[in-house]
């Protein structure tokens, strides 16, 4: 699916406002992945299709599991917020024709990461957080190191992500926690000035 294609999809299924959500989000993503190596055409459409389900009824959402019990696996015992971005990988599979296996997976786990994220993954992660309409505090020490160290980014937003579903005493998903407990483990050690 070519960009224009994925655009043409989207678009008449999203309000105004998360239209313009949904360009933020490509721009960051094709920034990023300029940055660090990544398909830049697969991160674009990976964004431009990743909300493509948020604005479908929840009666809706579960249909489109219930269809693909398969691909959907747990989906519909995860906390709702989590659906939008699991139907929208399984729509943008059976119904859009999307084969590839990493734009699925970005999109599918956009709102929680998951554990071993791949660099589309993270990209389309940190993209959904740090688009230019988002405001919240601390957006721009994000922005900035996103660009500087990805992994350490990537755990900075996970880490924020799980305390804003805490303070707003919403139910948080376990994959998110093993997202964040896994980027973690992994990221780079701070780098000793003396060497060695
Ligand atoms: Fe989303
Ligand atoms: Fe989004």
């Amino acid at each position: 699916m070519t960009v224009e294609q994925a655009k043409s999809i989207v678009k008449p299924l999203l309000s105004e406002k998360r239209w313009t959500h949904t360009k933020n989000v490509k721009k960051m993503a094709v920034k990023l992945a300029r940055r660090w190596g990544c398909d830049g055409e697969k991160a674009a459409v990976s964004a431009i299709l990743h909300d493509s389900a948020k604005e479908l009824p929840k009666e809706q959402l579960l249909q489109i599991f219930a269809d693909n019990a398969i691909i959907a696996l747990d989906a519909p015992k995860r906390p709702t917020p989590v659906w939008h971005g699991i139907a929208a990988a399984i729509l943008a599979q059976t119904r859009w024709g999307v084969q590839d296996e990493e734009i699925l997976s970005a999109i599918r786990c956009h709102t929680t990461g998951k554990p071993d994220m791949s660099l589309l993954d993270k990209i389309l992660y940190l993209a959904d957080m740090t688009s230019a309409e988002r405001d919240w505090p601390g957006v721009e020490e994000l922005r900035s190191l996103q660009m500087q160290d990805l992994d350490a980014a990537l755990c900075l937003a996970l880490k924020r992500s799980i305390d804003f579903v805490n303070d707003k005493g919403g139910t948080l998903d376990p994959e998110s926690v093993a997202a964040y407990e896994y980027a973690e483990q992994h990221k780079r050690p701070p780098t000793s000035k003396q060497g060695g």
